[in-house]
Formats: C-alpha cells, structure tokens, sequence
C-alpha cells in the first residue's frame, strides 16, 4: 500500500524537523510538506511542498486525495501565549483543522493521524509534581481548552470509528533550526541566542518557575516512534504524557554559564507567569515507557551542549 505522509504546518517549529527526519528515511517524495505560507527554509522544498489552509476542509481532502496521503501529521497549532490574545482565532484553528482530518480519517480518506496535545491540558488543579497520565485536567488557557478538547476528540474517534489516532502531550520544545512562536515555553529557546549574542537575557517568566521541557530531537524521535508503533501497543487514545526535562530560569542559565563564563540572567516576569504556573512542573511519562517504549536521550547538559554548538553554527559565531 501507497504509505505518502502528508505533514500539515511543515513551516513550523515542530513542522520543519520532522519534514527532514522523515523525508531522510523514507525518501523525499514520500513526504509532503504542507503550510498556509510558502517555505523560509528552502529544505522544505526538497521534496513535494503544498501552500494548503488547514481549516479549510475541501482543500485538505483535495491535497490527501491528489498524493494518496496514508499518515498525517496534524501539526496545525495557535500556542498558549498568542491563543490568549486571539481566542476566537485560536479556538477556530485548533479544533476546525483537527476536526477536518478526523473526518478524512473516519471516511478512509487517509489510514492514521499523529496529532499533538501539550501539557497545556493541565491546569490550576492538577497535581503539579510528577503529574500522571490521567488526572484532574482543568485548564485555564484557550490553547490548553483546545488541547482538551482534542483529546477528548481523538478518543471519540477511536472508540466510536476505529480511527487510528496516536498523540503526545508535549513539553516545551527546544530547538535550533526553527524557532517556536507565541509560546509560553519560548524562552528556553530565546535563552540559547540571546547568551550567544549579547551574554545576557531576560526572562518573562520567574527564576523559580519550572517547566518540562525537551530537546527537538528527542520530540522528534518520540513522534515518529509513536506513530509507527505496532497497533497493539497503542493503548492511550488520547494522549501520551511526556516527562522530558524540568527546569526553571535559574537552572537553565546555569547549565550555560558552565559553557559561556559570565553569562548573566535575569528575570521580568510577564502575563506569560500566570499561564506557566497553571502548568506542571514534571511529568510521569510511565505509560509511554511501558506501551511503546519510549527512553528520553538528552538531559539539561546535553541539550545546552547540542544548542549552542549548532547556533554557533547557524549564526556564524564559529
Ligand atoms: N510550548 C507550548 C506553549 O508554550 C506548550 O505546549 O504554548
């Protein structure tokens, strides 16, 4: 059977890595790539490249039916810092785009979807330590409503049509070759180029303020295993916790320091604290583990290390 991959906000942060980490193993006509705008990133273009409007629902099955698309990897997303501004905006993208799919999925249109939950499902009320795969889940962002929703969604779809959906909360993603946009988890990114080019920054959230976090590659890798998963393995039809790494301001400026001397950090906290603080601040990912086996490479160190070796790169600082 035709196994085509369609991938749906390919331009993105997420979007852009896993185009290249699945084009690399399956060659790149296997793999479209697909966003409202045309590409910055010229790789993209290695491959099949459609300018496609994920909420709209005819120009998303006229894409699957042209390329006989197999998996879709909805990765469509308004983030948590943004959605707080654009509600109505936000809601409407988030759930259109997912609900659009679910139904090419429910038709046999295409055989199996990968889409991204956050761990923006929490809130307030869920046990902020070591928070388990099924728990309190009162979110207090449209991002994170969304996100719920989704999930609630997927499961529906599953149970009730057989459709094969498979999902990850993800932590906050930290990467190099794409950056992350409206997030509240950004400023682990902005970090690594603000030490690179000034030695210094400030943080929009507190230095105490923990998050989990994970390094692309990792994320990367946890998604495609997800999907390809044998079907018996597949036992969350919502979403998969993931723990990845969990830190706050103050320890990842100190996991730079230790490569840039004199790096100085410092924190402002903006509307962005009162979203972080509903989050947890570490994650049991057991289930993930037990079901499919999931093991996590990097850790604090060694995503410092990976970050600022590329963007030395990347900027031409080296
Ligand atoms: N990284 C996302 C955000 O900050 C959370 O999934 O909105």
């Amino acid at each position: 059977m035709n196994k085509t991959i369609l991938i749906l906000g390919a331009c993105g942060q997420i979007g852009t890595e896993l185009t290249l980490a699945l084009r690399q193993k399956y060659g790149n006509d296997q793999v479209v790539a697909s966003d409202i705008r045309q590409p910055e990133h010229s790789e993209l273009l290695n491959g099949p490249f459609e300018v496609l409007d994920a909420s709209s629902a005819s120009a998303l099955r006229s894409v699957c039916e042209k390329h006989e698309i197999h998996t879709v990897y909805h990765l469509v997303a308004m983030l948590s810092a943004t959605g707080e501004k654009f509600p109505m905006k936000a809601w409407d993208l988030n759930m259109q785009s997912l609900l659009h799919v679910l139904e090419l999925a429910r038709e046999k249109v295409i055989q199996k979807l990968f889409w991204p939950s956050s761990i923006a499902v929490f809130g307030p009320t869920t046990p902020k330590q070591n928070t388990p795969q099924q728990t309190v889940m009162e979110p207090s962002t449209v991002y994170g409503i969304s996100k719920l929703a989704g999930e609630r969604w997927c499961e529906y779809y599953f149970n009730k049509y057989g459709v094969d959906v498979r999902s990850i909360r993800y932590p906050g993603l930290i990467s190099w070759k794409s950056q992350p946009g409206g997030g509240t988890t950004d400023y682990a990114v902005e970090i690594y180029y603000k030490a690179l080019e000034e030695g210094r920054y400030t943080s929009f959230l507190s230095a105490h303020r923990a998050l989990p976090m994970m390094y692309m590659d990792d994320a990367i890798r946890a998604t495609i295993e997800l999907t390809e998963a044998p079907i018996e393995q597949v036992k969350v039809r919502n979403s998969y916790n993931l723990a990845g790494i969990s830190f706050d301001p103050t320890t990842i400026a100190a996991s730079i320091e230790k490569k840039i001397p004199g790096f100085e950090c410092n924190c402002v906290p903006d509307f962005r604290e009162e979203i972080a603080a509903s989050w947890p601040e570490s994650i049991d990912d057991s289930a993930a583990q037990e079901d499919w086996g999931w093991s996590m490479d990097y850790d604090l160190d060694g995503m410092t290390d990976a970050m600022l070796r590329n963007l030395r790169v990347k900027l031409g600082l080296s």
